[in-house]
C-alpha cells in the first residue's frame, strides 16, 4: 500500500517536472533570441536554487516559479533581479507568501515578457496585495495573446489591472477571484447599474445593453475609449450609440477563419443612426476577420460613407440591414479626396477618387474609362454589361466596394462578350447587403466548364480570401457551335492533332 502510493506520488511529481521541462526545452527552441547561458532551469526559486540564477544576464530565459517553498524576502529577490530586464517563458506565481511582486521591473522601461510558451499566472498568494509592477509589463507574442491568469489571491484589489499598460489590451485574460477583480465589466451593465461605469475608460468582458427605455443614463459609458470582447446591444429604445462618443477601438479574438459575430447590434426598432463616426479600429488580435451584424433596426437606419469606409477597412457583415444617410459630399470628408455622384459615367467627373451611387459601364462607354483609373472607393455598386474590354485594368485602384442595397449584388459583370479576365486587381474587401458580393453571367469568351470556372477568381481580399463569386454560367452546356469555348477547345484540339 505505501509502495503504491508512493509511487503515485511519485508519478505525480514527475507529470509536474516533466511538464516543466517540456516546456522550457520549447523555450529554448521558440525563443531565438535565449542566450544558453541566462537559462535558469529550475521547478523553483529559492536558498537553495539561488546559486543557479544566471547573473550576467538582463534578459532571463525559463519559467520563473514563485511558491510556497520560495524563503526569499522581496528585497532578496529585488536585488537578484537588479539587471533583469525582461524573461523568455514566464511568471508562475502560486501559494507564494510575496506582498508584491515589483522586483520585476526594468525601470523607465518596461519588463519585456516574451510569452510564446508560457506567459503569467498569478493565483493562491495569500499575502498579495499589490500588482503595479504588472502595469509595467510589455508582452510579446507573435498572432496570439499571452496567457494571464490573476486568481484567488485574498487580498489582492485589482480593480483597475485591467486598464494599464499590456494588460489593456488583453481580451483572453483571467482575473478572478480576488479581493476585487478588474472592474468596468461591460457585459454586467444593467438598467440598474449603469451609472456606477461612469469613470470607466476600457470594457472589460465586452458589452452587453439590453432593455435600456433611452439613452439619458448612457451618457455613464461616453468616457469609453477600448472595448474588450464581444458587443450585443438588443431591444434597446434608443435612436443610436451617440454615446459612445470617445470609442476608438474594439477588440476581439476570432481567429483565423472562424465566422462568429463580434458586434451584434439587433432588435432595437428606434435606432436610426449607429454615430460610431470615432471609431477607427476593429481589430481582431487572432488575425482574423472582425464580423458584425446589423439587423431589425429603425427601417430608416442609415450609415454615412465615413463610417462605411471604416468598416471597409477591417469588419465583413453577416447582415448589414442599412442604407447610406443623405449626405452632401461637397463637404469634407476625411480620407476622402475627391468623392462624387454618379449618375453616368459620360458626364461623370474626372479625377474622382471615390463614387457615390450605381456605378455602370456600359456599351459606349468605352472612351469614357479613364475616368475609372483614380477611383478607390465604390459606395453603391458596379455593373459591367455590354462592353468591349477584354479586361477590367480600368479599375487599377478600386479596393473596395461598400453596397447598401439589398436587392442587387455589389458587382455584376455581364454580357461582356469580349471579356476574358474579370478581375479587379487590387480589391480590398466588398461589403454587400444582398450578401451577393460578385456575380457574373453571359460573358462568351469566360470558361463555362466546371473544373475550370470553380478556379475562376475575380480577387481577394486583404486577408488573401477569395471574393465570392457567383458564377452562373457556371456548368451550362455552351450553346452554340461557335462559341468561344468551343473555338478555344477546338483550336486544343487542333494543336493536338498536330
Ligand atoms: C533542464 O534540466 C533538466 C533536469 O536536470 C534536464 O533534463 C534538461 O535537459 C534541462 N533542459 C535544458 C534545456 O537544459
Ligand atoms: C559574468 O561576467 C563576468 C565578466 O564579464 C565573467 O567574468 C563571469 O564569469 C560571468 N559569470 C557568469 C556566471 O557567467
Ligand atoms: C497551493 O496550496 C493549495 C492549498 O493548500 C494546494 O491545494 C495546491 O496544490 C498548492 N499549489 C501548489 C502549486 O503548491
Ligand atoms: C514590495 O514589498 C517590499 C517588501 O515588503 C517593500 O519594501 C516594497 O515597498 C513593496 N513595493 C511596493 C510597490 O509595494
Ligand atoms: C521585447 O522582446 C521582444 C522579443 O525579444 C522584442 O521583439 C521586443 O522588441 C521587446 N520589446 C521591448 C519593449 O523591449
Ligand atoms: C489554489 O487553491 C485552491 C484551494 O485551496 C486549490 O484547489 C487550487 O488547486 C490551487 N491552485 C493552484 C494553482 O495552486
Ligand atoms: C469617478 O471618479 C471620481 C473622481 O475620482 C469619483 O469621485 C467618483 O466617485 C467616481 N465615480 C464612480 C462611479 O466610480
Ligand atoms: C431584458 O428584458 C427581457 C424581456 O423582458 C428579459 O428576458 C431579459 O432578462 C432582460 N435583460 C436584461 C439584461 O435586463
Ligand atoms: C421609446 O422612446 C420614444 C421617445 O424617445 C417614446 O416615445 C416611446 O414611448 C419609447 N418606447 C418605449 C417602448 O419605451
Ligand atoms: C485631372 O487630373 C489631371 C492630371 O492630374 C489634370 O491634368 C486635369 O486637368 C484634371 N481634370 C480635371 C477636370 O480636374
Amino acid at each position: 500500500m505505501t509502495f503504491v502510493v508512493l509511487t503515485l506520488c511519485f508519478m505525480n511529481f514527475q507529470l509536474i517536472s516533466t511538464d516543466f521541462y517540456m516546456d522550457i526545452q520549447e523555450i529554448m527552441s521558440v525563443e531565438k533570441k535565449c542566450k544558453p547561458n541566462c537559462l535558469f532551469n529550475h521547478t523553483e526559486i529559492s536558498s537553495k536554487t539561488i546559486d543557479f540564477f544566471p547573473r550576467n544576464c538582463s534578459k532571463i530565459c525559463g519559467i520563473l516559479v514563485i511558491n510556497s517553498n520560495t524563503d526569499l524576502s522581496e528585497n532578496d529577490l529585488e536585488d537578484l533581479f537588479e539587471n533583469v530586464n525582461g524573461i523568455y517563458g514566464g511568471v508562475k506565481m502560486e501559494n507564494s507568501s510575496l506582498t508584491n511582486i515589483s522586483f520585476l521591473k526594468s525601470y523607465p522601461n518596461n519588463f519585456n515578457i516574451s510569452c510564446t510558451v508560457y506567459g503569467v499566472s498569478i493565483i493562491n498568494n495569500s499575502q498579495l496585495i499589490n500588482l503595479d509592477a504588472v502595469k509595467e509589463f510589455f508582452f510579446s507574442i507573435p498572432f496570439d495573446e499571452c496567457s494571464f491568469q490573476v486568481k484567488n489571491n485574498p487580498k489582492l484589489d485589482a480593480n483597475d489591472l485591467c486598464e494599464f499598460g499590456g494588460v489593456r489590451d488583453m481580451v483572453t485574460l483571467q482575473v478572478s477571484g480576488n479581493l476585487r477583480d478588474c472592474g468596468c465589466r461591460g457585459d454586467f451593465i444593467t438598467t440598474d447599474n449603469i451609472l456606477e461605469y461612469q469613470n470607466c475608460t476600457v470594457l472589460n468582458g465586452g458589452l452587453r445593453l439590453s432593455n435600456f427605455s433611452s439613452s439619458e443614463n448612457l451618457m455613464a459609458l461616453s468616457k469609453v475609449k477600448q472595448i474588450k470582447g464581444d458587443v450585443e446591444i438588443q431591444w434597446n429604445n434608443i435612436t443610436g450609440l451617440f454615446f459612445l462618443k470617445s470609442l476608438t477601438t474594439i477588440l476581439s479574438t476570432n481567429g483565423r477563419g472562424r465566422k462568429k459575430v463580434i458586434v451584434n447590434i439587433h432588435d432595437n426598432y428606434e435606432m436610426k443612426r449607429l454615430g460610431f463616426e470615432k471609431i477607427n479600429l476593429f481589430w481582431d488580435l487572432y488575425g482574423g476577420k472582425f464580423f458584425i451584424n446589423l439587423q431589425n433596426l429603425h427601417p430608416d437606419f442609415c450609415l454615412t460613407i465615413q463610417e462605411m469606409m471604416n468598416f471597409l477597412a477591417y469588419v465583413k457583415f453577416t447582415n448589414i440591414q442599412a442604407k447610406y444617410c443623405s449626405q452632401n459630399l461637397a463637404k469634407k470628408i476625411p480620407y476622402l479626396t475627391k468623392p462624387c455622384a454618379f449618375s453616368k459615367l459620360s458626364s461623370s467627373e474626372e479625377n474622382c477618387t471615390a463614387l457615390v451611387g450605381n456605378v455602370v459601364v456600359d456599351a459606349n462607354d468605352g472612351r469614357y474609362l479613364y475616368k475609372l483609373f483614380k477611383i478607390k472607393y465604390i459606395f453603391g455598386t458596379l455593373k459591367i454589361q455590354y462592353s468591349k474590354s477584354d479586361g477590367l485594368y480600368f479599375l487599377t485602384d478600386l479596393n473596395y466596394i461598400g453596397n447598401l442595397d439589398a436587392s442587387i449584388p455589389a458587382v455584376l459583370i455581364r454580357s461582356n462578350n469580349y471579356l476574358i479576365k474579370p478581375n479587379l486587381p487590387v480589391i480590398m474587401n466588398i461589403i454587400s447587403s444582398s450578401g451577393q458580393q460578385a456575380v457574373i453571367y453571359d460573358n462568351q469568351l469566360l470558361p463555362t466548364d466546371y473544373e475550370r470556372c470553380s478556379l475562376m477568381s475575380i480577387g481577394y481580399d486583404a486577408e488573401g480570401y477569395d471574393i465570392e463569386l457567383d458564377n452562373q454560367d457556371c456548368g451550362k452546356l455552351s450553346n452554340g457551335i461557335f462559341t468561344g469555348k468551343y473555338i478555344v477547345s477546338l483550336l486544343f484540339f487542333l494543336v493536338a492533332l498536330e
